[in-house]
């Protein structure tokens, strides 16, 4: 079977009956052929005086050629999107698009109110999930967005921004935020959102969510508000996602600590341990100027009951969204899947605080084996009983997941741990004590569909090697699995579990690469990208059915306006082989906007992903724009006509109509 052409073929790439799909992968599984060596390329290793004798890992080599075929495109300062000339792009869903029967069309001014704008589209589209319709059905022309909203630039929000400030303004501010389900369907030609769906949804910051797991009714999650400690309002700055096998959709809380103030002076510890930060060093979002909840003096607990992984049904729209604590609680970016030979579930997960910047990668494995086939009604529960893990990455490339159990690994009432509910509303504590490796910001996740390798992305860390982080007691410079001090580019750590088998307590990893400028005259800031591709700052990251892995970048607007940048250009997405290390530009975004999430049709004929924020203003974070110029940075994507910038969904397709990646 070796040497089939799988990449002009009809398969089905998703499903696993289609026999080219298996061949595919036994192609691969029997060619094992090398062993990669560990930071291959070593640079910047020289410059932070590592060199580390790290075990390589397997890699999977293929004897049947490139991965992609698409034509590299250059590095863009264009305020536009790019794809390469044999591939079409298109708007799919923009904030302010009407999602459900009553709602109205958007208003290019931003006038519409806030109640308007909970039946639109939310403002900054970010990680997002394909659901085919009819539930169970595998279609590639129809089907739901479950989508996030990550946050909002308040000051393109209503017609004068911020200028003005009050309790409508607030809502709005709310209501722009959060979740949302959105109907799609293909045409033959474009993609379409279906205005009237009985499907769509908005969740807000102030829609209702129930508590599951340990900390559901524990003294830390009790409010005035909530003294059972068992419901709570909203969700928001939900970054990276996830998905079950049991087909609902997964959203995860990441800087939810930048809406809280604390000014009294003296921020307790478990405030402080997760960044709650008095008014002057908030994102300004100004929310507990009307709303009270957000003090965090006068309701010192309303901030436990945020940065949780929250679970709704998209195909429900009247479900009741849950927060599944035993999950942990960090500055979540995502939940990615990998299943268990027995059914258990194991979820990875970044902690990407943008204050300590060091943080630690998680792995939940939930006790019991899901329902398969049950849905969601049998399967309700499954995040709710489970093992919690952080991860150690040991400097021979060998690594070990700690189990973040009350009464183990140091998790004692001594050390301040009285119970489980305590270990995951300050999980981040149990990952110091039990002694987990501090990441350069660990974001999204992906895990390869059939070798189950995981990869995770580490945007950058500029304070790795300047001397003691926030909540650490030594200083942290550069170590095996975070190379450079600083890290300014960023880089991709990857690691294949024991057996393969995602529950395992051992694992062993590399540097898959390290993000940079290859022309840079700073050696620290080139990176060791195979034929010296550049690109900075990776975030997204997705293994498609085909093993592409596909990185997408997010780059300050901050950073882009330095001359670091100037070789860099706007943010990307590029493509990887993890068979031979090479990367290919696929995309380049308008100015001042991430590119994030992707997601695939299961026919591989059109791949979704988000235009984060275009027009990020440079300063001050986070990068709010001048309401009276709304279009000074960006107009992307409707340009003169216009009124603002918009986060859009787009669709990419070749238009051959053949598989997006060839
Ligand atoms: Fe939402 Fe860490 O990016
Ligand atoms: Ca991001
Ligand atoms: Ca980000």
């Amino acid at each position: 079977m070796s040497g089939k052409n799988i990449y002009n073929g009809p398969q089905d790439w998703n499903n696993p009956e289609s026999p080219g799909d298996d061949d595919y992968f036994d192609t691969l599984l029997a060619t094992r052929l090398s062993r990669r060596s560990l930071l291959q390329a070593g640079i910047g290793l020289s410059v932070v005086g590592f060199l580390g004798g790290c075990k390589a890992i397997d890699e999977v080599v293929s004897t049947d050629g490139p991965l992609f075929g698409f034509t590299e495109i250059p590095i863009s300062k264009a305020d536009t999107v790019v794809v390469p000339p044999e591939y079409t792009w298109q708007v799919v869903n923009a904030w302010g698009d009407p999602i459900m029967q009553g709602a109205p069309d958007f208003k290019s001014d931003a006038s519409q109110t806030a109640a308007e704008q909970a039946m639109q589209s939310g403002q900054f589209h970010d990680g997002m999930h394909y659901f085919p319709l009819p539930q169970g059905a595998r279609s590639s022309e129809h089907g739901l967005i479950g989508i996030n909203y990550e946050y909002t630039d308040d000051n393109l929000l209503s017609p004068d921004g911020m200028a003005t400030w009050n309790a409508e303004k607030v809502q709005k501010s709310k209501n722009a935020h959060g979740l949302g389900v959105y109907e799609v369907r293909f045409d033959g030609k474009n993609w379409r959102t279906v205005k009237d769906s009985r499907y769509g949804r908005r969740i807000t910051a102030d829609t209702p969510f129930v508590i599951q797991g340990p900390a559901a009714g524990h003294p830390w999650m009790r409010t005035a508000a909530d003294p059972a400690g068992r419901t709570v309002k909203g969700t928001f700055q939900n970054c990276a996602n996830g998905y079950t096998p049991w087909g609902t959709y997964l959203s995860c809380e990441e800087n939810f600590t930048a809406y809280f103030v604390n000014d009294s002076g003296k921020i307790p510890r478990l405030q402080d341990r997760y960044g709650i930060p008095p008014t002057k060093d908030s994102w300004g979002f100004r929310w507990h100027e009307f709303d009270e909840r957000f003090d965090a003096v006068k309701h010192p607990n309303e901030s436990n009951r945020f940065g949780w992984v929250v679970e709704f049904d998209p195909y429900d729209p009247a479900s009741v969204p849950v927060k599944h604590t035993a999950m942990g609680r960090m500055a979540h970016e995502g939940a990615m899947l990998s299943e268990a030979p027995d059914g258990r579930v194991a979820y990875y997960m970044g902690d990407d605080d943008y204050r300590s910047r060091f943080e630690h990668i998680y792995k939940f494995v939930s006790s019991k084996p899901y329902v398969k086939g049950g849905g969601y009604a049998a399967n309700r529960s499954v995040l709710d009983e489970g093992t919690l893990y952080a991860a150690k990455f040991h400097a021979d490339g060998s690594g070990e997941w700690i189990e973040l159990t009350q009464g183990k690994n140091g998790l004692t009432a001594a050390n301040g741990f009285n119970s489980q509910a305590e270990v995951v509303i300050d999980a981040r504590s149990a990952g110091d004590v039990a002694g987990a490796t501090y990441m350069d910001r660990p974001e999204w996740l992906a895990v390869h569909p059939r070798t189950k390798e995981v990869y995770v992305t580490l945007s950058n860390n500029t304070s790795r090697g300047k001397g003691r982080p926030l909540h650490q007691k030594d200083p942290l410079g550069a170590e095996p699995a975070n190379p450079r001090a600083p890290n300014l580019m960023g880089h991709i750590v990857r690691w294949r579990e024991a057996g393969g088998d995602p529950t395992a307590l051992k694992f062993d990893w590399d540097v898959f690469l390290q993000a940079g400028d290859s022309g840079h005259k700073d050696p620290i800031k080139r990176g060791n990208v195979k034929g010296g591709v550049v690109f900075a700052q990776p975030d997204g990251i997705y293994v498609d059915q085909r093993g592409v892995v596909w990185i997408q970048t997010d780059s300050s607007a901050q950073n882009m306006a330095s001359p670091d940048w100037a070789g860099i250009g706007n943010n990307q997405m590029l493509a990887a082989d993890p068979r031979t290390g090479e990367v290919r530009r696929f995309l380049t975004g308008p100015f001042g906007c991430e590119v994030t999430a992707v997601q695939f049709t299961p026919n591989m004929r059109t791949m979704f992903v988000n235009i984060q924020h275009p027009g990020e203003a440079p300063l001050p974070h986070p990068g709010r724009n001048d309401p009276q110029k709304p279009k000074a940075i960006s107009s992307w994507p409707e340009g003169d006509k216009g009124g603002r910038p918009r986060s859009a969904t787009i669709a990419i397709r070749r238009k051959d109509g053949g598989i997006v990646g060839t």
